[in-house]
């Protein structure tokens, strides 16, 4: 047997899980009509096929109907969802990883326009920021309704073959009553720490008296707010300790901070460029002063940082959740001694930000996860070998690339630059996003493993590529910088581009143009404001950076806002003219009746790329399917049949933002869905 601390079994209670990796609550937002369906089970069974000890089914699945979801969370509440959640406990089960689910009610921690329309509740008044509604003051007959609902909640868990439930309490009802921020009742619900725990207690209690002792259950809880005036460590400690001298529970999971912001809930879920695991040494604390099992995760995305963290003691099971959305298979990888090919989590936070904004998490380097119905996680190997010509090494060529190494083909990749990684190159040239960086190491890595041939600093023409004899031509050639969006003086204007890779120096006094709305616009803003300029971010939408998204955006503001940048949105910068050392912008606006002329040293416009595809069209003649892609077929997951000209030699592809300018996930999704049946 190992002697890998990881690998080590840990006995909970009757409850033997088979190693010390699990995977967190997390709510990919996959429900259909609130029950975990075929997408779910088998988002979930990946996981555990790839050796996880235990899966935390779902976040903060709903208990009542006045906890509607605010990300598709599953429906507790109903009785249908029982042998929807049996299909999936029976499935996990089978390949030898244990199942819980996270039960909730979010309290003022969602919106009264969902669902059933019904008033939210919470022990106060106050309102939560990120979910923006006013909660009703919570009421005696509500008290004893939920407390109700948490316990049959339970009850169709165990009905439906769970191990167990795991109470969420941090920024939701159960925290919100325990901390004096959140909490204004009177007695026997509010004031003191033991009045503001009744109704935790209360709820474990009736779950405990429904589901039995052979049953797990666990809290998830913030053991410090880092909130002036909300639950601080000193109390943290002592509820820690009371949860467990309450004999009601078998674990504690810990988290440090609150949630109630964008920021604070990127502190609790760090994303790239914050440190690694920030709250371990916390979770220690807390394990030591309890010697009670403790849980916890919170940016552990790496097998040496999880073995430290079982072998130092400080936890009994580490999470690693998103490092299991970028890789469900860490577990077996660590069993065959094959680390170095686990894919890496660069902490993108795309899955997070995708189920508010997209309504689905989605990696954004592992296009196979939350859609394992349709997307392998594992290629299975081509038929026929084939000879497969990729031009362009950045995330969509590199996917294309390793994707057609792993189905057995001879491959080929032609790149203009010294080195791979395409734009996402110029995405780690901000510090604080180097860890994109892995995103193209890793594939560097798995190709050369592959027997991928690359030949960088070479500039492909048509006939290097057809010198090649190739089967399969893919053009992932990626875009420029598209600048020319202006009625006069686009010749004035410089790039976002131009500015982080360094081409031209930042101004003093700069307008930015950003109507693309996505990371370059504000990378930009903060290269030039840390040079010293000052910078305006100029959108004629109703808000800045929108494809940046809620958790992504903390970091720039938290260095944006102290260099002063400032925002300006619902203008519209129409032409731009030189005066003297000067240029000036004409701005008006899409509601009309505007015309201002404002004066600035520099204007960068970011508006996305067009597609570099000079070689696509050159070749397009020759290819057997004249570059044409059969969207149904492509959607089936078959090869693609199209046959549009006799002559052709070779099957002809685009991919990326060599179509049009997306983002990295879509380009990687390209590659995968296209050369999987090649
Ligand atoms: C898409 C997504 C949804 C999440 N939803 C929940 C949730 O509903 N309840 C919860 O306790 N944690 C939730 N989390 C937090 C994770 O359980 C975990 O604490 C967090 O991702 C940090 O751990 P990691 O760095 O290993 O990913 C969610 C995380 C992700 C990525
Ligand atoms: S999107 Fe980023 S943070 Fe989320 S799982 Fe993928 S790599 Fe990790």
């Amino acid at each position: 047997m190992s002697n890998d601390p990881l690998l080590q079994p840990y006995q909970l209670k009757h409850l033997t899980l088979r190693n010390r990796i699990i995977v967190t609550a997390h709510e990919p937002a996959y429900p259909e009509d609130g029950l975990p369906k075929e997408r779910y089970r088998a988002y979930t069974v990946e996981r555990a096929k790839g050796g996880v000890a235990m899966t935390m089914t779902a976040g903060s699945a709903a208990v009542s109907k006045d906890s509607p979801p605010v990300f598709n969370n599953l429906l507790a509440y109903k009785d249908e969802i029982v042998p929807w959640i049996r299909e999936m406990t029976d499935a996990v089960h089978e390949e030898g990883a244990a199942i819980m689910i996270q039960l909730t009610h979010l309290g003022r921690r969602t919106r009264w326009d969902k669902g059933e329309w019904l008033p939210v509740v919470a022990p106060s008044h106050h309102r939560e920021a990120s979910h923006r509604a006013f909660p009703k003051k919570i009421e005696d007959w509500d008290i004893e309704r939920i407390i109700k609902d948490f316990a049959d909640a339970a009850e169709r868990m165990k009905a439906g073959g769970m191990d167990g439930v795991e109470l969420e309490a941090y920024g939701h009802l159960i925290d919100q009553f325990a901390s004096p921020l959140t909490n204004e009742l009177d007695g026997p619900y509010g004031g003191s720490l033991d009045n503001r725990m009744r109704f935790c207690f209360d709820v474990l209690k009736a779950i405990r008296a429904r589901v039995g002792d052979d049953f797990i259950l666990g809290v998830r809880y913030t053991a410090d707010e880092c909130l002036p005036g909300g639950t601080g460590k000193e109390e943290g400690l002592e509820i820690s300790k009371r949860l467990k001298q309450s004999g009601l529970i078998d674990y504690l999971n810990v988290i440090r901070g609150h949630i109630d912001t964008d920021a604070g809930l990127t502190d609790v879920i760090p994303i790239q460029g914050m440190a690694n695991s920030p709250h371990l040494d916390f979770a220690g604390e807390i394990r030591a002063a309890t010697n009670f099992p403790t849980f916890h995760a919170a940016k552990i995305p790496d097998v040496a940082t999880a073995r430290h963290a079982i072998a130092s003691g400080k936890v009994d099971m580490v999470g690693m959740t998103r490092a299991h959305m970028t890789d469900p298979h860490i577990v077996r990888k660590i069993i065959e001694k094959r680390e170095e090919d686990i894919r890496p989590c660069v902490g993108a936070n795309y899955c997070l930000d995708r189920i508010y904004q997209g309504g689905a998490a989605y990696c954004i380097h592992n296009a196979a996860t939350g859609r394992e119905l349709t997307m392998p996680h594992s290629i299975a190997k081509a038929d026929r070998r084939k000879k497969v010509v990729v031009i362009g090494a950045g995330p969509a060529g590199l996917e294309a690339a390793r994707v057609a190494g792993e189905r057995g083909h001879e491959v080929v990749v032609f790149e203009a630059a010294n080195d791979p990684g395409g734009q996402i190159r110029l995405t780690a040239q901000s510090e604080r996003r180097r860890e994109m960086i892995s995103i193209i190491d890793w594939r560097m890595s798995q190709c050369e493993k592959l027997g991928v041939t690359f030949h960088f600093n070479s500039w492909a023409e048509a006939g290097t590529v057809q010198a090649e004899n190739p089967d399969v031509v893919i053009i992932a050639t990626g875009g420029l910088p598209h600048t020319e969006v202006l009625s006069k003086g686009n010749e004035l204007v410089v790039s976002a581009w131009d500015i982080i890779s360094g081409d031209v120096k930042p101004g003093t006094n700069v307008l930015i143009f950003d109507d693309a709305g996505d990371h370059a616009g504000l990378q930009a803003a903060e290269f030039i404001a840390k040079a010293g300029g000052k910078v305006e971010i100029m959108t004629p939408d109703r808000s800045f950076a929108p494809e940046v998204m809620a958790m992504n955006l903390v970091p720039y503001m938290r260095s944006l806002q102290k260099l002063d940048v400032t925002f300006t949105v619902t203008y519209r910068l129409e032409a731009v003219e030189k005066s003297g050392n000067e240029l000036v912008a004409h701005v008006g606006s899409d509601y009309g009746g505007i015309a201002k002329q404002r004066t600035f040293d520099q204007i960068v416009i970011n508006h996305g790329t067009i597609p570099l595809d000079d070689l696509y069209f050159e070749l397009k003649p020759a290819s057997s399917n004249l570059g044409e892609v059969l969207h149904d077929q492509l959607i089936a997951g078959r090869p693609q049949t199209a046959w549009r000209n006799a002559d052709g030699k070779f099957q002809l592809f685009r991919i990326g933002d060599a179509i049009a300018a997306r983002n990295t996930h879509a380009a990687i999704y390209d590659a995968l869905r296209l050369v999987k049946d090649i």
